[in-house]
């Protein structure tokens, strides 16, 4: 199974950007982490980050053909994107938001996510581990989902 994870603007300077809010770990180190539990638990994962919203949009629309789930986190485009929002609901596979820290503890703007309402679940405010939390997700969400198909494939046909 194969696991996109796509990374909004400025996660890049994790490590660097506002330490107090997102702490030391760099964009790297998160994701060797990943790496190290998808390898572990039969994952194919892919790492995409941009600070660009119709970069992203075509990533979430590649999908389409390309993965059986997405982790993203929109970071500040989570609170402003329809466009997002509208390549999220159009892929149908899915998909895990994840924040760092806990948007609905920080300022007022952060409390909406106009994506959380079409994605399958939100993981927001456990710090780098948000993303670790979001593999164990969305690894048991597709090993469902494909105890589904098979028990649907196994069916006599009527
Ligand atoms: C963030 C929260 C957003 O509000 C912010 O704009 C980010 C990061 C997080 O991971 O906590 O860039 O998505």
């Amino acid at each position: 199974m194969k696991v996109v994870v796509i990374q909004g603007p400025n996660l890049n300077m994790l490590g660097i950007r506002e330490q107090n809010i997102y702490g030391p770990m760099k964009l790297e180190d998160i994701h060797s982490q990943m790496e190290g539990y998808a390898k572990q638990n039969g994952i194919e994962v892919e790492f995409f980050q941009s600070n660009l919203e119709g970069e992203i949009v075509d990533r979430i629309q590649e999908c389409i053909d390309d993965a059986e789930g997405i982790i993203i986190n929109p970071a500040a485009y989570s609170h402003t994107s329809i466009a997002i929002r509208d390549a999220i609901s159009a892929v149908r596979i899915p998909i895990i938001e994840v924040h760092i820290s806990n948007i609905y503890a920080r300022e007022e703007f952060r409390h909406t996510s106009l994506v959380a309402p079409v994605c399958t679940g939100q993981i927001s405010g456990f710090g780098p581990f948000s993303y670790h939390l979001a593999m164990i997700a969305i690894s048991q969400i597709l090993s469902e989902v494909r105890a589904m198909k098979e028990s649907q494939n196994k069916q006599p046909a009527e």
